[in-house]
């Protein structure tokens, strides 16, 4: 079958041997090699993947399949959909976080006007291929994201398969077992897919996936993207948990998820809580999101949480500072680990 493969240029470096093969067994009609990162998220960039598809000759029948980052996967999504109104799609991740998360479920986003996200639509891949080979060369931020993904999805909806895979495992990858790292991106995989299974368009149980994500995206920005996605986060979670408490909708579960994201947090994170301006935006971005709908995850009982939608900007000022305190006691224990 006609093909195009798009390569995320670090994953293809780290990869030779193994990217030199799919060459080989594929025979593309093209491979174009893109740069990771938030900047491939772009209205720009698809274009030129666009004009690469249609210089490639990708027929209607064809494929692209795209091998990278969660980046690379969310924009190869969005070109497969646009192209010819629709062409085959294989995606074959290659961090922790794209393997969990953003190449399954169907959905994407594009940035846009420096927000994150605020173009994208669903459409689903035909083949989602994880090779936890590719893994191995995530240095301990890169894997910090996948960890935040997995923490998040496992926390909302399987509390025994959470302190099965994180109780007592100090952070990285270089932690785990090749056996160890499939059971973990299976697990996540199978838990995200039965919570989107009745609710493919987000409209009810998919909504719980966007714990910690209600305000992870006001920091990626605020950050200029220098925090990354699994920081954000992991900050996110963080508030989430703390406006839980304050509304008084939790009990020790919530203790026993923070102090597993608390064993991720860097002091990256602790910088960015520390600018004040940051809340003003947090605030802002509370306001433009009422809205809608605020999409707080708060979590109730162990493997439980609910949606909350609306609540006030004392409880949310409250539970920002409250969260910093925690931060900065877990970087602390961190450090003195
Ligand atoms: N569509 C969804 O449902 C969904 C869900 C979660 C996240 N996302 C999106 O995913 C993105 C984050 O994905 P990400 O964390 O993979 O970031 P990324 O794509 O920016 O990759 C991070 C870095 O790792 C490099 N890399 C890729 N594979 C590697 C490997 N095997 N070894 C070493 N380095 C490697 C990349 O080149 C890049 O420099 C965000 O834009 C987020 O919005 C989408």
């Amino acid at each position: 079958m006609p093909c195009v493969l798009l390569l995320d240029e670090t994953a293809a470096r780290l990869h030779t041997e193994t990217v030199g093969r799919l060459i080989t067994g594929i025979a593309p009609l093209g491979v174009l090699e893109i740069q990771a990162g938030e900047a491939c998220k772009s209205l720009a960039r698809l274009t030129e993947i666009l004009d690469f598809l249609a210089e490639n000759g990708l027929p209607k029948h064809g494929i692209i399949i795209a091998v990278g980052g969660g980046t690379v996967c969310d924009v190869a999504n969005t070109a497969a959909n646009l192209f010819r109104r629709g062409v085959g799609l294989a995606l074959v991740p290659t961090t922790l976080l794209a393997q969990i998360d953003a190449a399954i479920g169907g959905k994407n986003g594009l940035n846009f006007r420096k927000t994150k996200n605020l173009l994208g639509h669903f459409y689903h891949a035909q083949w989602v291929i994880c090779d936890v080979r590719f893994l191995r060369s995530l240095d301990r931020l890169q894997a910090t994201g996948g960890f935040a993904e997995a923490i998040k999805v496992l926390a909302v909806s399987d509390a025994a398969a959470l302190r099965r895979h994180f109780a007592g495992r100090p952070p990285g990858v270089e932690n785990l077992s090749l056996d160890a790292l499939l059971e973990l991106v299976a697990k996540c995989v199978d838990r995200k897919l039965v919570l989107l299974d009745s609710d493919p368009f987000e409209l009810s149980s998919r909504r719980l996936l966007n714990y910690g994500h209600a305000f992870a995206h006001t920091f990626e920005e605020e950050s200029g993207f220098s925090l990354t996605h699994g920081e954000a986060v992991l900050m996110g979670m963080t508030v989430e948990n703390t406006i839980a408490m304050e509304l008084g909708l939790t009990t020790e579960y919530v203790d026993y998820v923070q102090s597993t994201v608390n064993a991720y947090m860097t002091e990256n994170c602790l910088r960015y809580w520390l600018r004040g301006d940051i809340v003003l935006s947090l605030v802002d971005n509370l306001k433009a999101a009422r809205r809608d709908q605020m999409n707080l995850v708060c979590l109730t009982t162990p493997g439980n949480a609910e949606i909350v939608d609306s609540v006030s900007d004392d409880i949310i000022l409250s539970a920002w500072n409250k969260s910093l305190l925690t931060v900065e006691r877990s970087l602390r224990k961190q450090m003195s680990a």
